[in-house]
């Protein structure tokens, strides 16, 4: 859509509620981003029905906020173009998003372009980088809901070469912080526990780090923290002990991470390796794979590696075009493993 120079992006697939006015896919002009997040701690998780409530409260003041950082005013005739999150993501959420940008296109007759949120993810790292990643790259997309691996030959050149079979990465931090009772969000907390925390003071499964395929599986590694924690409860009543807990688990997702991707980019020969999703804010993640890579490896400024629009208009310039807005409807569904661009 490179036509469309200035995009407003919205976004609201999961607990945030975000736009962000972007240029030329990389220069951000305006970055909102609302979270119901405080909410959901006391729940220890996300409930969708009060996500969504509270993303139909804040979704015209955000939008707003973003027009008024961008322009000076709320004023919508300056961009060129909307991009708004359509999938995957919690429906009632999504529907908050999709539907404001539509009634805003059809109001304003601007073009609106539908986004995927996990492309969207891998975005972040064309946002105000000097130097955008070179083709062909690697994508791994770590977030609460998806562990996906991604081969990319180009913008609109994605091909899906793995992801989880079972919990993502994040969901694996986030359900091991509730059965510590640390709290949600979950990957937050451990990474801070685990700086004092000694990682080998538990020896936690690597799911599938030996096999072949570029597959991840990590429930496995949570039902052994369940099982640990069922058999000795006591380990709980000692705060050192939970920060080596914390560290060991972390560590334990980091080396299977770490391991896939890389040798996922040396089959492939690819250039670079891109990173995106609230999990790529994981500073040891960081280092490891700075460390292990032989390849330049991109990560997200940590406020764009969790939800927000500013990666779903930089998405959306690079990679989609318009479509007719009475098309256009959110959908829950991942798809994006069958899809090649
Ligand atoms: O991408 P995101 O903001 O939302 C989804 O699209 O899911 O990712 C949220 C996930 C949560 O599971 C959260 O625990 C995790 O990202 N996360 C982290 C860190 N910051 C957020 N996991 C590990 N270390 C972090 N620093
Ligand atoms: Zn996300």
């Amino acid at each position: 859509m490179k036509n469309h120079s200035t995009i407003l992006g919205i976004e609201t697939s999961c607990d945030e509620t975000a736009a962000a006015v972007v240029q030329d896919g990389t220069k951000i002009l305006s970055n909102v981003v609302a979270t119901s997040e405080k909410l959901h701690q006391k729940t220890g998780g996300i409930v969708p029905e009060i996500a969504a409530r509270e993303q139909i409260k804040y979704i015209i003041p955000v939008v707003r906020k973003a027009l008024v950082q961008a322009f000076g005013a709320p004023n919508i005739n300056k961009v060129d173009a909307l991009a708004v999150t359509q999938s995957p993501g919690l429906i009632g959420s999504l529907i908050v998003g999709v539907e404001t940008a539509k009634t805003l296109s059809f109001v304003h007759q601007k073009p609106l372009v539908p986004v995927n949120h996990l492309f969207a993810h891998l975005y972040a790292n064309w946002l105000e980088e000097k130097a955008p990643p070179k083709f062909p790259a690697l994508g791994l997309i770590v977030s609460g809901g998806h562990t996906e691996l991604l081969l990319i030959r180009g913008h609109q050149k994605f091909k899906w070469i793995g992801g989880t079979r079972d919990d993502a990465a994040g969901e694996a931090f986030d359900k091991a912080a509730k059965m510590l009772n640390l709290g949600y969000p979950g990957g937050p907390i451990i990474e801070r526990l685990s700086r004092k925390g000694n990682p080998q003071a538990f020896n936690f499964p690597r799911p599938m780090i030996n096999n072949e395929s570029f597959e991840f599986s990590f429930s496995g590694l949570k039902t052994a923290l369940y099982y640990l924690i069922k058999q000795k409860p006591d380990l709980l009543s000692n705060a050192q002990t939970i920060h080596n807990l914390a560290a060991s688990f972390q560590e334990a997702i980091v080396d299977v991470l770490v391991d896939k991707t890389i040798r996922a980019a040396k089959h492939f020969k690819v250039k670079s390796i891109i990173l995106g999703g609230g999990v790529a804010a994981n500073r040891q993640l960081r280092k490891r794979l700075q460390m292990q890579s032989p390849l330049p490896v991109h990560f997200p400024p940590i406020n764009l590696s969790t939800d927000n629009a500013a990666t779903t208009a930089s998405c959306a310039y690079f990679n989609y075009q318009p479509q007719d807005i009475f098309e256009v409807s959110a959908d829950p569904n991942l798809r994006f493993r069958k899809q090649t661009f």
